[in-house]
């Protein structure tokens, strides 16, 4: 199995276009840029998913040579595109995959739902390309190599979708081949029993470091709005059960432009060490064989 991480901050990237906090001011000055979270993940290195489609995918797709079209051909090796949820972050990239010949698309009905009713880009890019809807079981064979586990972890709606019902708004894939396993759950409101059942026993699990601490957010933009409230636990409530699993490798990801992590010279990185886990990286490769 291989994996590509094509971004790893959360809604907005870093810097914000309309954010001028400490973290942010101090990318643009080092000219650091993190972009929006996604995954490309491939079972025999030839045919790829893509996991989320974030609004940065044209510009990702483009640095990542694995994902190019074989010289003189019109063939993409992307196969198809898995959501972890229906944010905006996740989706808007969908437009941008509108030149595909097809597009199977695999998310929960709910998720499937929003992109038909509240925000209907399906409906909309389906004059441009075969869009073909899976709905995600429990276990999925997507190619020979690859199988994909899923399991909800949460049930918020994006802001958009506040009128509709269902449930299942937000998910872990767990990704199986050749015996190894990964786990994607970049939005994680709670270290739940589900979350604990889908990690069991995984070589790699990239989860939600969206916040370092609870009140980041207070101390950052004097929002009154906790980690927590928005469907993401912190990075240092994560820690402690981090370090109760020591066989398996731990990379955050969806990165918020407040979280002071997001600068690899943070004094706060000693935590993390100190739990065994780590940041992900910008286009890093895993390759678990
Ligand atoms: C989230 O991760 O909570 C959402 O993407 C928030 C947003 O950017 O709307
Ligand atoms: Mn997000
Ligand atoms: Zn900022």
């Amino acid at each position: 199995m291989r994996v590509r991480v094509l971004g790893t901050a959360a809604g907005g990237g870093l810097p914000q276009w309309n954010c001028g906090c400490q973290s942010c001011c101090r990318a643009a000055e080092l000219g650091v840029q993190l972009s929006q979270d996604c995954l490309a993940i491939s079972g025999d290195g030839n045919s790829w998913y893509l996991v989320n489609a974030s609004p940065d995918l044209r510009t990702q797709l483009l640095a990542t040579p694995e994902l190019r079209p074989p010289p003189g051909t019109r063939r993409t090796p992307v196969e198809g595109v898995l959501l972890t949820s229906a944010e905006l972050d996740h989706t808007l990239g969908l437009l941008t995959l509108r030149e595909a010949a097809r597009l199977p698309i695999y998310a929960t009905a709910a998720v499937h739902q929003a992109l038909r009713q509240a925000f209907p880009i399906t409906e909309v890019i389906g004059s441009y390309t075969a869009v073909q809807p899976q709905t995600v079981s429990d276990r999925q064979v997507l190619t020979a190599g690859l199988a994909a586990e899923i399991a909800v972890v949460g049930d918020k709606r994006p802001r958009y979708a506040g009128e509709l019902r269902g449930t299942g708004w937000v998910v872990a894939y767990r990704f199986t081949g050749a015996g190894r396993s990964l786990v994607y759950a970049p939005c994680l409101p709670a270290w739940s029993d589900a979350f604990e059942q889908i990690i069991d026993g995984a070589d790699v699990v990239l989860l939600d470091g969206t916040f370092f601490t609870e009140d980041e957010l207070t101390h950052a933009s004097g929002s009154d709005r906790p980690a927590s409230s928005m469907g993401h636990l912190p990075i240092r409530a994560a820690l402690p059960e981090i370090a109760r699993h020591p066989r398996t490798r731990f990379l955050f990801t969806h990165l918020n432009n407040t979280n002071p992590l997001a600068h690899p010279d943070a004094p706060e990185l000693a935590d993390l060490r100190a739990a065994g886990a780590e940041i992900a990286a910008e286009r890093q490769l895993l390759v678990l064989e």
